[in-house]
């Protein structure tokens, strides 16, 4: 099983860029063909939130002509620079598992051999995430039917702060409560998010959080600044992968244009074998 996960595409109206000078609509569209020819293809594509950057029903348009491109089943959770009403209209038919209700975001996947559940963090007009009282009685319920079922929660917001102190302040701000139900609940091995735009991984209990690079833009981690700040350090993607042999493995894949792979030349390397 693997799962290509990319996040925080801030896709703009057509021919805009993301403040005035980034062409998220180019690099989402490179970064789709780019996943529809890895050698090794992903089984699912999931794209964890700030799918748009305002929510707007003209960006909608523009997520669906290019996501429609994505050769693979591909799963979605909204962040909070999307508008859930505003998704749903313009996005709910190519991904029915949105459903109908934007207030109540959240459904499973079964069809792994890692269950995945995905919930929305996002709270309507705010950057900071929370988890509804429903979406967590809903997960309660929906962890307790498969106890045994190895699971991956994806949301847009981490659940803890990691010291990173601007996105700290914007996080899922009741996250502890996640982290105190999924306590009962050992078959869940890993929280994935977006919304840091960066690459981190924290382990808390035993249970390891990660959160994705931006397809776009970056944010530096700065344990010092709250107002925040972004770079252009290039984009990427993680990958999530399982076999029976290795578990389940999280890597970061690189977006940006570089020169290789070559082959390791045997008879200019050291040590010489
Ligand atoms: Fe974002």
């Amino acid at each position: 099983m693997l799962i290509a996960q990319l996040s925080d595409l801030h896709i703009r109206v057509s021919g805009q860029k993301l403040y005035d000078h980034i062409d998220t609509n180019t690099l989402c569209a490179r970064h789709v063909a780019y996943i529809n020819a890895l050698s090794e293809p992903p089984d699912i594509v999931v794209l964890s939130g700030d799918i748009t950057n305002c929510g707007e029903p003209g960006e909608y348009s523009m997520a669906r002509r290019i996501l429609k491109q994505i050769d693979f089943p591909t799963f979605i959770i909204p962040g909070n620079h999307d508008n859930n009403p505003n998704m749903i209209d313009a996005l709910g038919k190519c991904y029915p598992h949105l459903g109908n209700d934007p207030d109540n975001i959240a459904y499973t996947v079964e069809d792994f051999p890692i269950r995945l559940i995905f919930l929305d963090s996002s709270c309507h007009g705010k950057v900071h995430g929370n988890l509804s009282s429903n979406t967590l009685s809903w997960l309660k319920k929906t962890l307790r039917k498969e106890p045994t079922q190895q699971t991956a929660i994806f949301m847009h917001h981490p659940p803890l702060p990691t010291g990173c102190l601007h996105m700290d302040t914007i996080r899922c701000m009741n996250g502890d409560r996640l982290i105190e139900l999924v306590k009962e609940f050992p078959q869940v091995i890993r929280i994935i998010c977006g919304h840091t735009h960066r690459a981190i991984f924290h382990q808390v209990n035993g249970l390891i959080i990660c959160t994705a690079p931006s397809a776009a833009h970056q944010v530096p981690f700065n344990t010092t600044d709250t107002r925040g700040s972004y770079s252009l350090e290039p984009p990427a993607m993680l990958m999530h992968r399982y076999t029976v042999e290795t578990g389940f493995v999280s890597y970061v894949m690189s977006l940006a244009s570089y020169d290789g792979p070559f082959r390791f030349d045997t008879t200019c390397g050291c040590p010489q074998e």
